[in-house]
């Protein structure tokens, strides 16, 4: 049965998404409520803001390490499904404090399962990333190719997709791991991604800064020899999460799935673009590679349609068009 039809029908199904205060989890907030669901966030507001949680969803305030308080929560809600979200996702960071990040993302994850199969909670969607590919030997990379991360980063997220498949072979456990690609834009201004850690946000600041951005090499093998990345709008990954939470509901669901839109765009590309939103040329100034960049890291797209019914409609102009309104610049 369609989700809005079964909420007409009988109670609504309600999902606990942990990390629901960033920027990510703002999104599929909305998208799990427009898909008929009732939504509860837990959150340690370590990078989340609670203004992102809009009015009338419950926001626990607290860490995933304090198993009491997720344990109740899952009950007092009477959760059925679980989207995991909160994580730490700084790729350089995780190479600085490895065990900083094994700590948060992998004991986060296992206190989860833990508190899950405690209080009997089936379903999960877990947020997994094309970091677990590493530097993939093929260009679009299919969920069936070898995962070699190459940071903590990465790896705790494959170790989480793991330990998600594992439990799921001895357990009732219902789930889908999507590996996001490089997520970009917002559904409206105060959704919008606050921090300047990836391509677009830092164009911006150095838009804003009067200062010119910065290409990390321009000599790969690639058409115009930047990288290329598959970007995917946030709001089109927030659906990706109400698909995959309808395909975990219907039962014994086991499935890794790649979250991007199956066409690269290089990073003058997404200069261009953000030309395009702002109404004039982004100056530039090519710099040496960044250790560890892949080349070319694209998704294929093809078992998201299979398996969750759901593709991307969103198009990198409007990524960098919404992004830029929220950074006032146009
Ligand atoms: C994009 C492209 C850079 C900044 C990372 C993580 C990934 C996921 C998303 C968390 C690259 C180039 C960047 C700049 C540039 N993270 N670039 N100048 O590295 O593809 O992916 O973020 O979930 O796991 O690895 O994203 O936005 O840093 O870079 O030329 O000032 O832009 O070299 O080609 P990346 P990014």
């Amino acid at each position: 049965m369609n989700p809005p039809l079964r909420a007409l029908l009988s109670d609504p199904m309600t999902w606990l998404l942990t990390g629901g205060a960033g920027y990510i989890g703002a999104h599929v907030i909305r998208a799990l409520q427009d898909s008929g669901r009732d939504v509860v966030v837990l959150d340690d507001l370590s990078t989340g803001i609670a203004s992102r949680v809009p009015q009338g969803v419950p926001l626990v305030v607290g860490s995933l390490s304090d198993r009491a308080l997720v344990e109740q929560a899952l009950r007092e809600y009477a959760v059925t499904g679980v989207v995991h979200l909160a994580a730490k996702k700084a790729v350089g960071e995780s190479v600085e404090r490895p065990l900083w990040y094994y700590r948060e993302n992998v004991d986060g994850i296992l206190s989860l399962l833990e508190a899950m199969q405690t209080t009997g909670v089936t379903n999960i969607v877990y947020s997994s990333s094309a970091a677990v590919y590493g530097q993939p030997a093929t260009s679009p990379v299919a969920e069936s190719d070898p995962t070699v991360p190459l940071s903590p980063y990465g790896e705790t997220k494959l170790i989480g997709e793991w330990a998600v498949r594992d439990v799921a072979h001895v357990s009732e456990l219902s789930w889908v791991s999507l590996r996001y690609f490089n997520v970009a834009g917002t559904a409206s201004v105060d959704l919008a991604d606050t921090s300047v850690a990836n391509l677009i946000p830092i164009v911006l600041r150095s838009l804003s800064d009067e200062r010119p951005a910065t290409v990390f090499g321009d000599d790969y093998p690639t058409p115009d020899g930047t990288c290329l990345r598959d970007y995917i709008h946030a709001a089109d990954l927030a659906t990706a999460h109400a698909a995959a939470a309808d395909v975990t509901e219907a039962g014994g669901a086991a499935e890794v799935v790649n979250i991007g839109t199956g066409q690269g765009s290089s990073v003058i590309e997404v200069l261009q673009s953000v030309g395009r939103a702002v109404g004039g040329d982004v100056p530039y100034e090519i710099v040496e590679r960044r250790a560890g960049d892949p080349a070319e890291l694209v998704a294929a797209a093809d078992r998201a349609g299979s398996v969750l019914g759901w593709n991307a409609v969103k198009s990198l102009d409007d990524m960098t068009a919404s992004a830029a309104r929220a950074a006032g610049l146009a």
